[in-house]
């Protein structure tokens, strides 16, 4: 017991609007934890998982955390990709988050289970490779490569993935008055469901061309600390208008926020929750309220809501 190391990782909000699988950041409260303890037999064990009702495998070449500890495992020895490594580790991964919520799940839980590795082993991996070996789980999850839910959730506040392969990724300032507001109905959505969707399809270029200014204009935004500027690009012409009917009551949700004053508001990832953005902690709750309320009257769904500014600290190892 005394070698157990606790890893947790945040839940994180992806796209914001424009930024498909380019733009994520880290949300406040919820999250996963892993324990890790060294292991005589060389691989990763997952020995127990609790909080997800039984739906995710212990098969460590399957579970997202598993594939990312085996990934952090093989670059501890300095192997090839695909060999098998020489450490060994025990894990056991708390789900304390909702599954297929658009919050990032899987994400925290690859991330928690790629830092929880390196901690292990006196931590001599950069946070760069660890967010690639999170994303090595990340795509076993989703079928695709995306790093907009990994990387915030490992490095904390808001993050600009500009290429997946090479991975680079770019920090983002975080206005200090800026909140976010999540708000989660009691529906899921499959995220691989959600991205088949949209990946046979064509698009316009206006489309494109309007979500490229978006995604320009929100990040300037956030370098000049403008609030009112970042709230008018958080749109999307490309993928909401696709994913929508995945979400009951999603248009009476987004009216009802930015009735509230709301900077925006879109789908989290790949739905079911809708995030929008406040300049305050009071206009926060507002909105989360009246998302709620709508999500209820629209739809017939509760919801949980939550609230708070950007989790700049990522994943952190706890006591
Ligand atoms: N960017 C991803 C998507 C996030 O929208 O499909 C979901 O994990």
């Amino acid at each position: 017991m005394t070698d157990r190391i606790r890893v947790f990782a945040p839940s994180s909000a992806s796209n914001l609007g424009p930024g498909f699988d380019v733009l994520g950041l880290a949300l406040p409260k919820l999250g996963d934890m892993v324990e890790a303890e060294p292991s005589v037999t060389p691989g990763i064990e997952i020995v127990e998982v609790t909080g997800d009702g039984g739906a995710l495998t212990r098969d460590p070449t399957r579970n997202v955390a598993g594939i990312a500890a085996a990934d952090v495992l093989r670059r501890l020895d300095g192997l090839e990709v695909g060999a098998p490594p020489h450490r060994g580790a025990r894990l056991w991964l708390h789900k304390q988050m909702p599954l297929a919520s658009g919050l990032g799940s899987s994400g925290a839980s690859a991330v928690a289970g790629a830092v929880a590795v390196n901690e292990l082993f006196a931590a001599p991996l950069s946070r760069h490779d660890l967010v690639a070996s999170a994303l090595v789980g990340e795509c076993a999850a989703s079928g695709t490569p995306h790093a907009d839910n990994v990387a915030p959730s490992l490095l904390g506040g808001i993050v600009l993935v500009r290429s997946c392969d090479p991975l680079e990724l770019i920090d983002l300032p975080v206005p200090t008055e800026l909140r976010v507001v999540v708000v989660h109905p009691h529906c899921e959505v499959s995220t691989v469901v959600a991205r088949r969707l949209i990946a046979s399809r064509s698009y316009a270029l206006d489309d494109a061309v309007a979500n490229l200014g978006n995604i320009a204009a929100l990040v300037d935004a956030l370098h000049r600390g403008d609030l009112a500027q970042f709230g008018r690009s958080v749109r999307d012409r490309l993928v909401e208008p696709v994913r929508a009917h995945l979400i009951p009551g999603l248009a009476e949700v987004k009216t009802a926020a930015l009735s509230k004053a709301a900077l925006g508001c879109s789908i989290s990832g790949s739905g079911p929750s809708m995030f929008a953005f406040a300049g305050s902690d009071d206009d926060a709750q507002a909105i989360a309220d009246a998302m709620q309320a709508a999500f209820h009257d629209a739809a017939g769904l509760e919801s949980e809501a939550y609230v708070g500014p950007v989790n700049r600290e990522g994943a952190r190892r706890v006591e």
